[in-house]
């Protein structure tokens, strides 16, 4: 959810305003989302990096997390959304977590849209968190395979996601779903995150619904050249 230092800098307010719209326009999504059947939506909310952000900025995101799920957490119940949260929750101060165990425990069993949201999450943090759980469990390294380490991640609850959509304009991961999104279809746009809504979606559907996934196949142009 790119951008939202962005947009508040071009209407000259402070980076929180940003993260505010932000959080509005991911609620109005989840919404839209739900309309057009997609079923786990996965957002990064806060990276294991943002820490390095000033004091201010942080404080002021947890701030609006506590805020968010006060305001919004009865409708998206309400509306059978499941939210999960992913990420080291160690770290976080205390209120936050009874928030995520709150929002997690009021929708556990909603059958809808699963709503993952990344915080305090970064992918080689899954990764490393993963490995430490097989050699807990006590896993011989013949035992270690592909299926091991994905059953202990953190999104081991969501399938790989077909499509990563990053907004902003910048060309890369940074940090997200880096195990997950082997085979993900991405789309880049500038568009500023508190921007991103039902039209700017759709594109992003449209474009993937274009794309041809191979999973490493070869096309199907060439396979029936070499069937024949
Ligand atoms: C990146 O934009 C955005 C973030 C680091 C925060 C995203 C958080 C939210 C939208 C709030 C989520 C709330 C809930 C309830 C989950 P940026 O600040 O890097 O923007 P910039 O690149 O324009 O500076």
């Amino acid at each position: 959810m790119d951008g939202n230092g962005r947009w508040a800098k071009k209407r000259f307010l402070p980076r929180f305003f940003g993260h505010k719209a932000g959080a509005d326009s991911l609620v109005r999504l989840i919404k839209v989302c739900q309309q057009r059947g997609v079923e786990y939506l996965t957002v990064f909310a806060f990276s294991s990096e943002n820490w390095k952000r000033p004091e201010d900025e942080v404080s002021g995101l947890m701030g609006l997390v506590l805020v968010s799920v006060a305001k919004y957490l009865a409708r998206l119940a309400g509306d059978n959304v499941r939210i999960v949260i992913v990420g080291d929750r160690d770290t976080v101060p205390e209120r936050l977590r009874q928030a995520w165990a709150d929002a997690e425990g009021r929708t556990r069993a909603n059958t809808g849209l699963t709503l993952t949201v990344a915080f305090n999450y970064g992918g080689r943090w899954d990764v490393v968190q993963a490995c430490r759980k097989l050699v807990r469990e006590g896993l011989a390294p013949e035992q270690v395979d592909e299926a091991a380490l994905a059953r202990s991640m953190a999104m081991a609850h969501a399938p790989d996601p077909d499509l990563f959509i990053r907004t902003g304009g910048e060309m890369r991961i940074s940090n997200f779903l880096l195990w997950q999104s082997a085979y993900a279809e991405f789309v880049f746009t500038d568009c500023l995150w508190p921007d991103f809504g039902p039209a700017e979606l759709d594109a992003a559907l449209a474009a993937y619904a274009r794309r041809e996934r191979r999973f490493g196949d070869v096309a199907p142009a060439q396979a029936s050249r070499i069937a024949r």
